[in-house]
């Protein structure tokens, strides 16, 4: 296996909680009730699975592209960086916006509604450009010692307990919400 291998996968489960989601925001903007426990797993999910996958670029894929002249200058990195930090930035805004529509706050709903449109938008081009162009760039440049190294080191990453035990709970939602909000718009 190769650390592309593994960051792909992770991809496939932020499409998939991406599905679910969308699912939500049609919900909020369509005024129907929402299963608030289930809308604060999935900003968790983003907040912390999806961050830390985007920290994990950061610090060990993109030095070792440095390396290779494609550093932070360059157009694709700097665009990714970019929407690291977007991401980041929504997930603060998302937080707040669900407190608001936890408290019934008026409007609220229209902004997260918003808000989380733009987000899935984001998340979803960035997914498009790693899947189809960077990750094939990372993997034809880096030398094998060098994606060896790479491998090692999201091993350990997923190896802390704290981690393992926070994967299981996301595995868990990914392999029940998808049908929850599949039930609610059958046909969709
Ligand atoms: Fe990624
Ligand atoms: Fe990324």
């Amino acid at each position: 296996m190769s650390f592309v291998d593994i960051l792909l996968e992770e991809h496939r489960q932020f499409a998939t909680m991406l599905g679910v989601l969308e699912a939500l925001a049609r919900r909020v903007a369509a005024g129907d009730e929402v299963p608030l426990d289930v809308l604060s797993d999935v900003l968790e999910f983003f907040d912390r699975f999806a961050a830390q996958h985007h920290d994990r670029e950061e610090q060990l894929l993109f030095p070792f592209l440095a390396g290779h002249g494609i550093g932070p200058d360059q157009t694709a990195v700097h665009a990714l960086r970019a929407q690291h930090e977007a991401g980041r930035v929504y997930n603060a805004k998302l937080r707040g916006e669900f407190r608001q529509l936890a408290a019934g706050e008026a409007g609220a709903a229209a902004a997260l509604a918003q808000t989380l449109g733009a987000f899935s938008e984001l998340i979803r081009e960035h997914l498009r450009i790693e899947d189809e162009y960077f990750y094939a760039l990372a993997d034809q440049v880096l030398t094998p010692a060098e994606h060896e190294r790479i491998l090692r080191q999201l091993e350990r990453a997923a190896n802390d307990p704290a981690a393992r035990q926070a994967r299981q709970r996301y595995l868990r939602m990914l392999a029940t919400y998808p049908a929850m909000v599949a039930a609610w718009d059958p046909g969709r």
